[in-house]
């Protein structure tokens, strides 16, 4: 299951990433907004970072016009590591090596065709583990309050 999320200069690519989805046969969730209405980003960062760092949902993926501020919120939720990537080597090194568990996106800086294979590899890429596990364990010591 797929958590979305997005504010009012995320909802345009947030609507393509929908169907993109429903195109591919994969479950989501859309947490809102559900209109172009201005809004405030930190809302939907939270919820998405909730739903992810619950367990409920296996991955997330969060759009503001930016990708900034969504991704700032939603990785003070404890046990989120959103990216925010605007490119494929990203968001393929980001599964593989930091196993984050939300992708990030730039409404108003990333075409939809681009974000739609950036959310492709995102979503296909696992985790290698190994030495990464130890270091995405220390992100974790921080979370606690513990120094690395
Ligand atoms: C909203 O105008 C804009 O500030 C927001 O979508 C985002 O880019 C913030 O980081």
């Amino acid at each position: 299951m797929i958590a979305l999320g997005s504010d009012h200069g995320g909802f345009a690519l947030k609507q393509e990433i929908i169907k993109h989805l429903e195109e591919l046969g994969l479950e989501y969730t859309d947490f809102g907004t559900y209109s172009g209405n201005s809004c405030d980003y930190p809302v939907y960062g939270e919820s998405v970072g909730r739903a992810v760092a619950s367990g409920e949902y296996a991955r997330g993926i969060i759009i503001c016009g930016t990708g900034i501020g969504i991704s700032i919120a939603a990785n003070k939720v404890r046990g989120v590591r959103a990216a925010l990537c605007h490119d494929c080597y990203s968001a393929e090194l980001t599964r593989r090596h930091n196993d984050a568990n939300i992708l990030a996106l730039g409404g108003r800086v990333v075409g939809a065709g681009h974000a739609l294979k950036i959310v492709d590899i995102f979503l296909g890429t696992d985790f290698e583990g190994g030495r990464h596990a130890r270091r995405v364990a220390l992100i974790g010591k921080l979370e606690d309050g513990t120094a690395c």
